[in-house]
C-alpha cells in the first residue's frame, strides 16, 4: 500500500472509516472503541477501509456473509487461524466485541 511504502502510517489513519453519527447526534461509544482497535491492530493487514491486504477483505458485507453468527467471527479473532494472529490475551473481551461490531456495522 502506498502509505506503507512512503512510511507515513499517520497519513493512513484517516482512511479508517469514521463511525457514523447516530440518530440522536451521538456516537456509539462501543463502535468508536472498535474503530480505534481496528486502526491500531487490524488495518495493517486488512486494509484501512477493510478492503483487504495481507488478510482477506472484511468490508462490503464480506464478514457478515462469512460469519452469519458474530460469535463465530469473535472466535476466529480470539483463536487466530494460519497467518491471522490470535488476539487472546492481547485484547480484552470488550475490545474484541467492539472490533467485531465495527467490522460488521461500519466496514459493512
Ligand atoms: C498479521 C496480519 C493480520 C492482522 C494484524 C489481523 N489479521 Fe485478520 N486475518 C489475517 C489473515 C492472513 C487471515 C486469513 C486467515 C486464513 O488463512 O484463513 C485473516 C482472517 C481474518 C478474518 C476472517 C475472514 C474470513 O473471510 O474468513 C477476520 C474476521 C479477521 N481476520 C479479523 C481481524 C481483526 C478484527 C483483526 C484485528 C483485531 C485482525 N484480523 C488482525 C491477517 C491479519
Amino acid at each position: 500500500m502506498l502509505c506503507v511504502v512512503v512510511g507515513l502510517p499517520v497519513a493512513c489513519a484517516g482512511d479508517v472509516p469514521e463511525v457514523p453519527v447516530g440518530p440522536g447526534g451521538t456516537l456509539d461509544a462501543e463502535l468508536v472503541l472498535g474503530r480505534d482497535i481496528y486502526e491500531r491492530r487490524c488495518a495493517n493487514c486488512h486494509g484501512a477501509d477493510g478492503g483487504g491486504g495481507t488478510g482477506p477483505k472484511l468490508a462490503d458485507g464480506s464478514v457478515v456473509e462469512q460469519y452469519p453468527d458474530p460469535a463465530d467471527q469473535r472466535a476466529l479473532i480470539v483463536d487466530g487461524r494460519n497467518a491471522m494472529p490470535s488476539f487472546d490475551g492481547r485484547l480484552t473481551s470488550g475490545e474484541i466485541d467492539a472490533v467485531v461490531r465495527y467490522t460488521r456495522e461500519v466496514l459493512d
